[in-house]
């Protein structure tokens, strides 16, 4: 089993790959701890931990909000949790994000870890410390940064995941080679139908890679004052694309590394085949890189996209596959290109 540690203010942050969920006994004391996780995954892996006091949230973003903290903090309460209790997340990046909230906000802060169970959660979600919840529709606009003391993640729990829950991993693997690890970027093009088929030791690869880039990232700039934006490659475009076509993050951020990675090519910093390149590997885990939309519906998104400042946005520029700037870029300069993107115009 490999193990990454990310230093941080509170000490250290220790990440285990290909663990299981049944060492958890030996990680936390069972007596003092709390699972907190969703009812779908309490049902596929609730046995695995039914020695834990467990809190069962709903699932899905909409129930990312501060009542579902005030219910966990009620449920705390009647567990009668002090100094001393463990709360450990265990599920996608919904239960992460909450239970590191409640954990770094009960009794001002207690000690957390999480068992990551989707691909998005492993490659992504569960490392680097945000928390948070979405309040009166803004995502993830109440929250803190606390790293949690250990992550385990145990890649048997992928197997129950849906080919649509794995593209959203992938796609945020596959930025992590694009913006700061080549050999992560062609290890996923080559062996594309192993890691597909979550093959151990081509999940383990891409799960190990992308953290190890992810806490580099965030070991230099926790609070992303500026490094840590690199990791929004594909986002801020994305985002809008998310709310306007109704389509899933990966496959938001999909379209939103296309454009990013056409915009380096206009710019002169790449060449047009490593944007087919690209598009290529994007295609090959059936991710999508054209935009099924009016152009016009999509800039008018990013008009209102609160990441926007001013007629800039902050766009995230590849120098080569495998390397990347942040640069304000005009909205006017990008909204032609956003018609090249689209496939009905
Ligand atoms: N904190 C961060 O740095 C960070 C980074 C990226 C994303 N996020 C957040 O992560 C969230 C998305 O995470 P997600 O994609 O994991 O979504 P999710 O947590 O909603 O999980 C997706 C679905 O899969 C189910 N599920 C979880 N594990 C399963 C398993 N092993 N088998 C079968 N079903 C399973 C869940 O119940 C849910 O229905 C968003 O809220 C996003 O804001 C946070
Ligand atoms: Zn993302």
């Amino acid at each position: 089993m490999r193990e990454i540690e990310l230093k941080n203010d509170r000490g250290l942050s220790r990440i285990f790959l290909g663990g299981s969920i049944e060492e958890l006994p030996r990680l936390v004391d069972v007596e003092k701890t709390v699972v907190i996780t969703d009812t779908n995954v309490d049902r596929l892996y609730g046995e695995k931990i039914s020695d834990f006091r467990r809190i069962v949230i709903e699932p899905g973003e909409i129930n990312k909000s501060l009542d579902t903290v005030k219910g966990i903090y009620e449920e705390l309460m009647d567990f009668e949790a002090d100094r001393s209790t463990k709360i450990v997340g265990i599920g996608g990046g919904v239960v992460c994000d909450i239970a590191g909230f409640v954990a770094s906000t009960y009794l001002r802060g207690l000690f957390f870890a999480f068992v990551p169970t989707t691909l998005l959660a492993q490659v992504d979600a569960a490392v680097g410390g945000k928390n948070g919840v979405n309040f009166f529709g803004y995502k993830n606009l109440i929250g803190t940064i606390n790293q949690p003391d250990f992550v385990l993640c145990d890649f048997n729990l992928l197997k129950t995941l849906t080919p649509g829950e794995l593209k959203n991993g992938f796609a945020e693997a596959i930025k992590h080679g694009l913006i700061g690890d080549y050999d992560l970027l062609s290890f996923m093009e080559k062996e594309r139908t192993s890691i597909i088929s979550l093959k151990e030791y081509g999940i383990e690869r891409i799960v190990h890679d992308s953290l190890k880039l992810k806490t580099s990232i965030v070991a230099e700039d926790e609070r992303e004052g500026g490094k840590r934006r690199i990791l929004n490659f594909g986002h801020t475009i994305g985002h809008a694309l998310e709310k306007t076509l109704q389509i899933s993050h990966g496959e938001a951020v999909s379209l939103g590394m296309a454009f990013e990675a056409y915009l380096s090519e206009i710019k002169g910093y790449i060449e047009r085949e490593d944007v087919e390149r690209i598009y290529g590997i994007l295609k090959g885990y059936g991710l999508p890189v054209h935009f099924d939309g009016k152009a016009d519906t999509i800039i008018d998104a990013i008009r209102k996209d609160k990441k926007r400042e001013g007629d800039y946005i902050y766009a995230i520029l590849l120098h080569r596959l495998g390397e990347a700037s942040i640069e304000r870029i005009k909205l006017n300069e990008i909204e032609g290109l956003i018609n090249d993107m689209c496939k009905f115009e």
